[in-house]
């Protein structure tokens, strides 16, 4: 029987790779212009660091990860995210001595157990930057005016930005009293899921699914009108930065986000047209994350991830048509034993040339190759022959207009370089 590829994960063939290439190569080239610079880390960590990093609480942590016990007995789980592998590196390699804030920016399969559906899998890829090191909102503006940039740059217009300030241990603790006493009163109306919920990590409870649940709690307070002057002037300022760049927000209150590690900002952006998976872009500030996880206090990050398969799926959806420009450059159609060994050299000088181009490989009639040079699209064609070698004369044919043009086949190289 054939073997397929696990549930939940796809295969990029090419009919779509040279799509990715195009996102990723916009991705790098837009994080480059707003200074950050690329981590790779790796695709599995120690277990430990999701639990502290992520939150043992969340839905992530509890129910998601693919987590597994190596030869070694090593307790190890493959990214659910991308955040916690990069602030795990920016402490082990002590980037905190340098001039700050380190700036970086990753692309990476990340891997959650969940139910798939479009636009959801099990191993599915992140585009994100974390910027580390300072808590200023001005971090949050600039994470939220690239992730805009980049989303508009490739042609989405129909986004919609939401923000919300989730607060900080200081405004936490009192509006958590206050939480947990207005859950207990509807404890009776609520789920399982959010009784449960209700002691260890209650502002969850606001991002329940059961309609039920929303019903009974339409006044549950919200942690961002209940800001500690601090956040509400972080807040506030972060506002007025996206104001000042005119991106057009709204403020969610409801935001509350499936990591444990969010303080104060944290915004989505939302494609109106994907339905149930909409959510593109999801990010936030993380102060207190650094330390944490060991590393030493006082440095705060913020940085979002886009979800790359949501993302194509919205410029599908938008009829956003990606070209594919892997077309090849020339042909070589070969007639003839003399004319299949010639063509090697042929090739070599004009790939050293980095010019693109191919040849037959299965000994393929005459007509077949000018069909298969069809196929792949090849933007010209040569006919190489015994008398075309002896005679250094070749027909270049340019496939588009159908054009044909006599040149020495010494020439080809010169020739093309001047016509691509
Ligand atoms: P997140 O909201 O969990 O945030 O994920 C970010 C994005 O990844 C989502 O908005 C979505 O587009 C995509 N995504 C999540 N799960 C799936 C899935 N199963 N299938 C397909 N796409 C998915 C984070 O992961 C944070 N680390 C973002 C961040 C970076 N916050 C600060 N810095």
């Amino acid at each position: 029987m054939a073997i397929n590829a696990p549930r939940g994960t796809k295969d990029i063939t090419s009919s779509d790779s040279y799509k990715w290439n195009y996102v990723e190569n916009k991705f790098k080239e837009l994080c480059k212009l707003y200074g950050y610079e690329e981590i790779r880390t790796p695709i599995f960590e120690n277990t430990e660091l999701f639990q502290r990093g992520v939150g043992d609480t969340t839905d992530i942590v509890q129910k998601e990860m693919y987590t597994f016990t190596d030869r070694g007995e090593r307790n190890l789980t493959l990214k659910p995210e991308g955040t916690a592998g990069v602030v795990r590196a920016f402490i082990e390699h002590k980037m905190f001595a340098d001039a700050q804030p380190t700036k970086l920016f990753y692309i990476t399969p990340c891997f959650r157990y969940e139910r798939p559906q479009s636009g959801r899998q099990r191993q599915f890829h992140q585009f994100g930057v974390e910027a580390i090191g300072s808590d200023s909102p001005s971090l949050d503006a600039e994470a939220i005016s690239l992730a805009m940039q980049f989303l508009n740059e490739l042609g989405l217009k129909d986004l919609s930005v939401s923000i919300n300030s989730v607060g900080c241990p200081v405004c936490r603790e009192p509006y958590n009293k206050l939480l947990k006493e207005y859950l207990e009163s509807k404890s009776d109306l609520l789920c399982d899921l959010c009784n449960e919920r209700r002691e260890k990590n209650p502002m969850r409870v606001i991002d329940c699914k059961v309609e039920t649940c929303q019903e009974n709690i339409k006044d549950i307070p919200l942690i961002a009108d209940h800001l500690c002057p601090d956040c509400q002037e972080h807040f506030d300022n972060l506002k007025k930065y996206l104001d000042e760049m005119e991106i057009k927000y709204t403020v969610d209150k409801k935001i509350v986000r499936g990591l444990d590690y969010y303080k104060r900002t944290a915004f989505e952006i939302i494609s109106n047209d994907l339905g149930a998976q909409s959510t593109v872009c999801g990010g936030g500030r993380y102060d207190g994350l650094v330390e944490q996880i060991g590393g030493p206090k006082g440095y705060s990050g913020v940085g979002f991830a886009i979800g790359a398969e949501r993302l194509l799926l919205t410029l599908e959806a938008n009829d956003i048509e990606i070209e594919n420009d892997n077309k090849i450059d020339i042909y070589v159609v070969t007639i003839g034993e003399l004319a299949k060994t010639k063509s090697f050299s042929i090739l070599k000088e004009l790939r050293e040339n980095h010019i693109s181009a191919d040849k037959d490989h299965l000994d393929r009639s005459l007509k077949a190759q000018f069909k298969y040079a069809n196929k792949i699209k090849s933007k010209y064609t040569v006919v190489i022959g015994d008398d075309e070698i002896n005679n250094d004369e070749v027909n270049l044919k340019n496939m588009e207009d159908s054009q044909q043009k006599t040149i020495k086949l010494s020439q080809l190289v010169d020739e093309l370089k001047s016509l691509l």
